[in-house]
């Protein structure tokens, strides 16, 4: 390679100053974003391991699919930008864009459509597995029960290293995920499932299995329907996450795919991660009143109380989350369309973040509202009860997920994740008979 093209290899240097000895480590760059620091050899040379427990500074791959600008509140699928692709595209064509790299073109999108359309229905012994539940069960112990369970059905695509079998696994699950949603959810109320139909879009068909009844079809505005579409974008993907994370450490060990989609719905449902949903709308009913504002914004900064501002606050986010900004335009449009525009817990909810914003406490730790804070409330004026939001994050990440599963194991270095610890147990004892204790 000529030179004026041949940079440099970066390098950090590193020195012990007990011993004085210094190490040369290699720089890695991404097209954009925080170079990083090669440590995988860092071990081997140094005999000391790097420490980061939750990995606030720790890079786990390289990833061509989504890139978040914390300081600058930017979030990109495939470098496009969040807003652009919530204003101008629909789920499906964002779920290609983030499976294959590239937005469709018209024969590829209706190919693509016509794929996910004919792959919605699941094998009729799955319902055998909801009768297994008590029908107070939380949905999300439904999905990840029934998810894990696609692999006992679909022994044809189960072969990882096949790239036919990984995409039609691929789009298996985000065929059947809103089938098996709706299915948890029509289950825990007491309702017969309803069957998907291909005549509707992927949004439409959701709300349709969520909310028709034999005895009546529901009747789903273009508006609920175009901000259900929206929400499923919001939430597709979202770098490293702690669940996405679950995700690649569970397809390391060559876990086949629909386990570790159900790794990241178990990682999901946690109150700081996607159940943060439901926490929001629960947090707001205990709230109850503007006037209660101070005293839950005092608890927020309590460190002797558990109590956090749900919501609000992000491991990566120190601006505005954008996701959250396209929700609260949609949230107007959702409760102006179904006439509840009056909402008092959307009030509540503004009112909530109009002072957390002008409080200290949180203006110094740049905790703003992420995507949780108003999913809730455009959901609940939807019709789904609390205890399904986070069904939806789930069903809508999966195809996040499932691509950041794919891109993985298409990595031909990748190896099994095995993080290591600094140990302060005990030292080597002597087993001490009963009788001396
Ligand atoms: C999601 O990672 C992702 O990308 C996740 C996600 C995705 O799309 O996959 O974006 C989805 O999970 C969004 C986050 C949803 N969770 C919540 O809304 C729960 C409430 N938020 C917090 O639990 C918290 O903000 C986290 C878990 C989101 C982030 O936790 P961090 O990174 O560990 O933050 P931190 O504890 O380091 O916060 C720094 C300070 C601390 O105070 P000090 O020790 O500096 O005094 O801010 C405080 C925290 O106590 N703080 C909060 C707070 N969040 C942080 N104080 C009150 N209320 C909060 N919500």
């Amino acid at each position: 390679m000529s030179d004026q093209h041949h940079q440099p290899q970066k390098t950090f240097t590193i020195t012990n100053d007990e011993t004085g000895e210094s190490w040369v480590l290699p720089v890695v760059e991404g097209t954009v974003g925080p170079p990083a620091v090669d440590v995988r050899k860092f071990y081997a040379e140094t005999g000391h391991f790097t420490f980061d427990p939750s990995f606030t500074s720790t890079g786990s791959c390289k990833s061509r699919i989504t890139f978040i600008d914390g300081d600058e509140g930017i979030l990109m699928y495939r470098g496009y930008d969040i807003k652009e692709l919530a204003e101008k595209s629909t789920f499906l064509e964002v779920s290609y864009l983030l499976l294959y790299g590239d937005l469709p073109n018209k024969a590829e999108m209706d190919d693509f459509h016509h794929t996910i359309t004919y792959h919605t229905m699941v094998h009729e012994q799955i319902i055998n597995f909801f009768r297994g539940f008590r029908r107070d069960a939380h949905p999300m112990a439904v999905m990840c029960g029934v998810v894990g369970a696609l692999s006992a059905f679909y022994h044809d695509s189960l072969d990882i290293w096949d790239p036919r079998q990984r995409e039609i696994s691929a789009h298996r699950l985000l065929s059947k995920m809103p089938t098996l949603a709706a299915m948890s959810y029509k289950y825990g109320i007491g309702q017969p499932f309803i069957y998907p139909r291909n005549d509707l879009g992927y949004a439409e068909n959701f709300l349709h299995m969520c909310f028709s009844v034999p005895a009546e079809d529901y009747k789903c505005s273009p508006t609920i329907a175009r901000a259900m579409d929206r929400i499923f974008i919001l939430h597709a993907d979202h770098e490293q996450n702690a669940s996405t994370s679950t995700v690649r450490l569970a397809g390391s060990s060559q876990a086949n795919p629909f386990a570790c989609i159900a790794a990241g719905i178990a990682s999901l449902w946690g109150p700081s991660h996607g159940g943060a949903n439901q926490a929001v709308l629960e947090m707001l009913s205990e709230i109850g009143s503007k006037d209660r504002i101070p005293e839950f914004l005092e608890r927020a900064k309590d460190k002797d109380d558990s109590f956090r501002l749900m919501g609000f606050g992000h491991r990566v986010y120190k601006n505005y989350d954008p996701r959250a900004e396209v929700l609260r335009e949609s949230c107007h449009e959702v409760l102006e369309e179904l006439g509840v525009s009056d909402d008092p817990m959307l009030e509540l909810a503004m009112e909530l973040e109009r002072i957390a914003l002008e409080d200290p406490y949180f203006v110094e730790r740049k905790l703003y509202p992420n995507v949780d804070f108003y999913s809730g409330i455009i959901l609940k004026a939807i019709g789904f009860p609390p205890n399904m939001f986070t069904v939806l994050f789930a069903l809508a990440r999966t195809i996040g997920w499932i691509s950041q599963w794919k891109e993985m194991i298409e990595e031909p270095a990748h190896r099994i994740g095995r993080p290591r610890q600094v140990y302060t147990g005990p030292t080597a004892r002597p087993y001490v008979d009963m009788g001396k204790r």
